[in-house]
């Protein structure tokens, strides 16, 4: 496991909240308490807009919460208006997501994006969640497992397996963000463990178990105890539930107390769902 974290990952994707600064500190002054007391046992980090990362970091300082970006462009600078590249994250955060579904289906990123911005953070020293997911309609056709081998595939591609300790995936079906139909974990469960098989064909079995997977989509604090008991799920990457300081708070308690029960990450042999070991 040597370069892996052990730890299961919390990570909240705060998208295009809070509009006031003041708020985002308090935000993150509010989840820091929570995520230092269970630090041994939960890896937690907040992903506020660009604007707020400066702030946000000023009012994460020593708390141990990781911080990171939303997005990112994969050339270093240029004439690209309005992007921010990884090379400039570089020194403000941790993280980057690429290839949030949101991204992908209002701004028209493609896979090969999604595997430029993850190599391209990958290389400015950064940690990428990269995310996939089918949509509604994909599911419903019996795709999900083309759809999300075809972004792996695109992700993999651009990744060093000496590198993949840096990555975490996520899997987010897309009908599933923000609608609060979360999927029913043991179909999580089997796609997550879909994406391991992916992982070990791309990277080789040791170092694809330094991998993370989560799942996401309409996790909350009555559900999130769900995912993480899978033996395939490391963790979660949660959206609307993270911009309340309680109920994001109970998350971390309770994802703590999944991981004090058991070792992070998944063993490299392929776990079976449901087994929880
Ligand atoms: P949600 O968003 O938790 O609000 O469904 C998850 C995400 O988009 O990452």
């Amino acid at each position: 496991m040597l370069g892996a974290d052990p730890r299961p990952l919390l990570a909240a994707n705060w998208k295009m909240n809070p509009v006031v600064r003041a708020d985002a500190v308090e935000l993150a002054r509010g989840v820091a308490p929570a995520a230092a007391e269970h630090e041994g046992a939960v890896e937690v980090a907040v992903f506020p807009p660009f604007c707020w990362l400066a702030p946000v970091a000023g009012a994460l300082d020593g708390s141990g919460v990781g911080l990171g970006a939303q997005d990112c462009h994969w050339e270093r600078s240029g004439a690209f208006t309005g992007e921010v590249s990884a090379a400039m994250l570089s020194g403000w955060c941790d993280w980057v997501i690429a290839g949030h579904s949101e991204r992908r289906a209002m701004f028209g990123e493609t896979d090969e994006q999604v595997g430029r911005k993850a190599a391209a953070a990958l290389g400015a020293g950064l940690r990428v969640i990269a995310c996939v997911g089918e949509r509604e309609e994909e599911m419903d056709a019996g795709r999900t497992e083309e759809v999300v081998r075809r972004q792996l595939a695109a992700v993999t591609a651009a990744v060093p397996a000496a590198e993949a300790h840096r990555v975490v995936i996520a899997y987010e079906p897309v009908w599933a963000i923000g609608t609060g139909r979360s999927a029913d974990p043991a179909q999580a469960g089997a796609t997550m463990g879909f994406v391991r098989a992916g992982l070990a064909e791309a990277f080789g079995q040791e170092a694809a178990s330094r991998v993370r997977v989560l799942y996401g989509g309409s996790v909350n604090a009555a559900n999130v105890t769900s995912y993480v008991e899978l033996a395939s799920c490391a963790g979660c990457l949660v959206g609307g539930a993270s911009l309340k300081v309680e109920e994001f708070s109970t998350m971390i308690e309770a994802v703590a107390g999944v991981a004090d029960g058991r070792g992070f990450p998944p063993t490299p042999t392929l776990p079976r769902e449901g087994g929880g070991s």
